[in-house]
């Protein structure tokens, strides 16, 4: 079966983001449903509505990315309980200028680790306000919310720790079975 196109968007710039290690190894346990790319977003500059109908190449690249996906998947960190300032950057130039989003419809699962005892849990529900209630992208229920520890991802790059990658492989699981329902339908409309 041929597999679907996700965009793994990592919602850190910081160079050794755990986010991003966490992204990456998703990547890897969820290889044999998915082609994965990772759109940068630490390139875009600051929104600013006076640059929405001439668009700088970054922002883009980024909305090209996103609508080549069949799928976004979003690894997040919490900034202050909500999305960190770059994430939130990246959603509203991929939201404009109105009637471009590349939001709207657009199947999107959500998790994001922390150090944290609640692993992101918070921001994780302002982005689902953010896209799913406001922007109108189909948003995956469930919730994986992710403590990051020392031992969680292993030198090669694998989640660790077995009961923690088997939640994860669930939920991969649970976004391809969305995927499988959705993209045929998208893929006829595009
Ligand atoms: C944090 N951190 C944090 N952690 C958390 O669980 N909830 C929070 O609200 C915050 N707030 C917060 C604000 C700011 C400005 C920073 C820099 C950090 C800690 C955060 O989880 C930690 O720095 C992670 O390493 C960030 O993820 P990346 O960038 O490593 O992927």
């Amino acid at each position: 079966m041929a597999k679907f196109k996700i965009a793994i968007v990592v919602g850190s710039n910081r160079r050794e983001s755990l986010n991003r290690k966490l992204a990456h190894a998703l990547g890897k346990l969820g290889a044999d449903k998915f082609d994965v790319t990772f759109p940068r977003i630490d390139d875009l500059p600051l929104f600013n509505q006076d640059h929405e109908n001439d668009l700088p190449a970054s922002v883009a690249r980024f909305k090209a990315d996103v609508n080549a996906a069949d799928g976004v998947l979003i690894v997040t960190p919490e900034h202050n309980r909500s999305i960190p300032a770059a994430l939130k950057n990246a959603i509203d130039w991929g939201a404009r200028p109105y009637g471009t989003s590349v939001w709207g419809g657009k199947a999107i699962a959500i998790t994001g680790t922390s150090p944290g005892a609640i692993g992101t849990a918070v921001a994780q529900q302002h982005l689902r306000t953010i896209l799913g209630a406001f922007l109108g992208a189909l948003v995956m229920g469930g919730e994986a919310y992710v403590t990051f520890k020392p031992d969680l991802i292993d030198a090669n790059g694998n989640i660790a720790d077995a009961g923690t990658r088997t939640f994860l492989q669930g939920f991969l699981d649970q976004f391809a079975t969305l995927l499988g329902r959705l993209a045929p339908a998208q893929r006829a409309a595009a």
